[in-house]
């Protein structure tokens, strides 16, 4: 298969395991481009590509302008806080406008569930979800899962502890698809309070103990308290959140084994990381960066491949 089966990526949940092989193997190869002196190859001239963000970005938005430009397509970007959202346009006139400016391909992050989706049934241009509200991630979860595979040498088989506010988290529903079409085994760990409701649904293990999910995990995924999402107080304190459930080097101490550290950012050392942990060899943050241009290059270049 060379192909996609959407011409979208809208969610993990819609793509296949044999999507992800194929993005990651096109990763692989975009990934030695990138360590070459000339870090650019003609894949996507000729293609134009808008970024459009309504909520904040640092990691994914420099990511994907990264990987378009690194794949030589024509980039735009749009940022909703300095345009006319402000003046009352609507989501699918402010679409419809850019791409009257003929725009190929669509990025974009929303603080609505479901934007993404709504946007593919009302444009032509490939949509690719940069993040939607508290529903899903799929890049942030492919190249974490490409992380894995490259420290590891394989998803298969291994046991992933995603750590933290889960009820608030895209990243988190969007790496247990990805990982569990993958054929590895996922728990959640978190206070009662921040697991949705009917998460063991989804087939993953639930621990409120931190200490027995870094003793059951090959690798946890911290995840950051998502204040900005939360109306009402989900624990007493940040200090007491972080007393029950951040991650310090003295945890890790204790562990009779090897454990890998992942973080999607951005980190609020002190709270649910440490410094101690998130600068540790255990730590592959920074690497999961890196490997997110490579996996947006492939992306964005097999969804080329379905216009
Ligand atoms: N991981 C992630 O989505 O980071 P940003 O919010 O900075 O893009």
């Amino acid at each position: 298969m060379s192909q996609l089966s959407s011409r979208h990526l809208l969610g993990i949940k819609d793509i296949t395991a044999e999507d992800i092989q194929l993005i990651f193997e096109t990763a692989d190869n975009f990934k030695e481009v990138l360590n070459r002196p000339i870090k650019k190859v003609p894949s996507l001239r000729d293609i134009t590509i808008a970024n459009i963000f309504f909520e904040n970005s640092t990691r994914t938005k420099l990511s994907f302008e990264l990987a378009e430009k690194r794949l030589s397509a024509d980039v735009v970007n749009f940022s909703s806080s300095n345009s006319s959202v402000k003046k009352g346009e609507t989501l699918i006139d402010t679409v419809n406008n850019i791409l009257s400016m003929k725009v190929d391909m669509v990025v974009m992050r929303h603080s609505s569930p479901g934007a993404p989706h709504f946007l593919s049934r009302n444009i032509k241009a490939n949509i690719v979800n940069a993040g939607d509200g508290t529903h899903e991630h799929p890049t942030q979860a492919l190249l974490d899962a490409f992380s894995i595979r490259e420290k590891l040498g394989d998803v298969a088989g291994k046991k992933v502890a995603i750590i933290g506010d889960i009820l608030h988290s895209r990243v988190a529903l969007s790496n247990i698809f990805c990982l569990q079409k993958l054929g590895a085994e996922v728990m959640v760990c978190g206070p009662i309070t921040l697991l949705p409701k009917h998460i063991t649904s989804l087939g993953v293990k639930v621990e409120y103990d931190i200490q027995k999910a870094l003793e059951w995990c090959d690798v946890a995924n911290i995840l950051r308290i998502q204040l900005e999402r939360q109306q009402i107080k989900y624990f007493p304190s940040l200090r007491e959140y972080s007393l029950f459930y951040g991650v310090n080097k003295k945890m890790l101490d204790r562990l009779d084994k090897e454990i890998v550290i992942m973080h999607p950012g951005p980190i609020n050392r002190g709270v649910e990381l440490n410094s101690d942990v998130a600068d540790s060899e255990h730590s592959i943050i920074l690497n999961q960066v890196e490997n997110g241009v490579a996996i947006r290059m492939a992306v964005l270049y097999l969804l080329a491949g379905v216009r």
